[in-house]
């Protein structure tokens, strides 16, 4: 067993369309990649329509598998449903919705323009707001038999943060529409899970996050307790058990993957500093509060 491998059983998505924003690169490539190597056909989308072409031509070629490469900004609505009608002429149908699609880079939030705070919030949560109700309202009116939307969001989306300020806001929205819709879409027989990734390594990322020597300055490895970034494949191992049929159960499900990151403000964790020897005479100047 190995982190790199993918831990389905063969043909797991087999018959399943899917379609992934911001499939072209970074994270969503990989779900992508291994959700061909299950069987799945997809539509990739994203505003590069040429980077989208020579991903689809990869996957293609590596896996066997069909991806259809759709240009689309998931901010216009009339875009989002060009690639539903594509996806539909060229699959037959639509089985699985991938928010993954995401703008984000840091700065103080005093120096933002109103327009920057927009485009985050617009790309992010109106993105996604787009896709499910194309998405989900063609599953309905259709009356197919079951949907499934998995959505991208992150740990800071409930613990708040500095410097990401608009992305925290709207991924926190999209937390709130993925539980709300759990329990309202869930009598159409369509389910909604996300999965909060800790740091996962992507050029998209770190480019707009730890630009320049930031990402040797703050070696963001040093604040997960397990001292590691994560592996594209074990976000793309935890995805596609999420959207398989083998998970019909989850609905309205976060599930965070970061290898304890999120947990480091436990209100005793700095005790990580004390060295082992250390801790005899502590324990014994507890110990002697007893018989006192
Ligand atoms: C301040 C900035 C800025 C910066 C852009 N703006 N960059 N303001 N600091 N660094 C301002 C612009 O001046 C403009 O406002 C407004 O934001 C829109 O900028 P545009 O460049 O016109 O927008 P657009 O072309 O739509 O590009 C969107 C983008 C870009 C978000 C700015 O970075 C992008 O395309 N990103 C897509 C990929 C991405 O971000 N991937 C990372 C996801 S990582 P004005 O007022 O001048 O008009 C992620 C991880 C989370 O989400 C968790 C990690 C652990
Ligand atoms: P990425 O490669 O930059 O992925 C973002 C994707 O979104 C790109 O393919 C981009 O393609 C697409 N996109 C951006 N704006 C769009 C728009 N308006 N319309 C359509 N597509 C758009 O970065 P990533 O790290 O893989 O991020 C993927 C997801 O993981 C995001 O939801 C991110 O928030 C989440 N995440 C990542 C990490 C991490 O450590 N990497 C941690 C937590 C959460 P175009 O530029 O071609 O449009």
């Amino acid at each position: 067993m190995n982190i790199k491998e993918g831990m389905m059983r063969e043909g797991a998505l087999k018959g399943k369309t899917i379609v992934i924003t911001g499939g072209g690169s970074g994270l969503g490539k990989a779900m992508t990649k291994y959700f061909m190597e299950l069987g799945a056909n997809t539509v990739i989308t994203s505003r590069r329509i040429a980077l989208l072409r020579d991903t689809a031509k990869e996957l293609e070629g590596s896996t066997g598998g069909q991806c259809l490469p759709v240009q689309c900004d998931v901010r216009e609505l009339a875009q989002v449903e060009a690639v539903r009608d594509a996806a539909i002429d060229k699959f037959g149908k639509v089985d699985i919705l991938l928010n993954n699609a995401a703008g984000n880079f840091i700065s103080p939030t005093e120096r933002l323009s109103a327009n920057a705070f927009k485009t985050i919030i617009d790309i992010v949560l109106l993105g996604t707001v787009n896709c499910t109700l194309t998405f989900g309202k063609h599953w309905i009116n259709t009356k197919q038999d079951k949907g499934n939307v998995l959505n991208i969001v992150t740990t800071y989306a409930w613990t708040g943060s500095g410097y990401v300020v608009p992305s925290a806001c709207a991924k926190g929205g999209v937390v709130a529409m993925t539980k709300s819709l759990a329990f309202e879409w869930a009598k159409y027989n369509i389910r909604f899970n996300a999965i909060a990734p800790g740091p996962f390594p992507t050029k998209g990322a770190w480019d707009r996050l730890l630009p320049g020597n930031l990402k040797d300055d703050l070696d963001i490895s040093k604040q997960v307790p397990l001292k590691r970034v994560g592996e594209h494949q074990e976000l793309a191992n935890l995805a596609a058990y999420m959207v398989s049929d083998f998970a019909d159960y989850m609905n309205g499900e976060i599930v965070t993957l970061d290898g304890g990151e999120q947990i480091r403000a436990g209100q005793f964790n700095n005790l990580e500093m004390i060295p082992n020897e250390m801790w005899d005479q502590l324990e014994a100047m507890i110990r002697s509060t007893k018989k006192k």
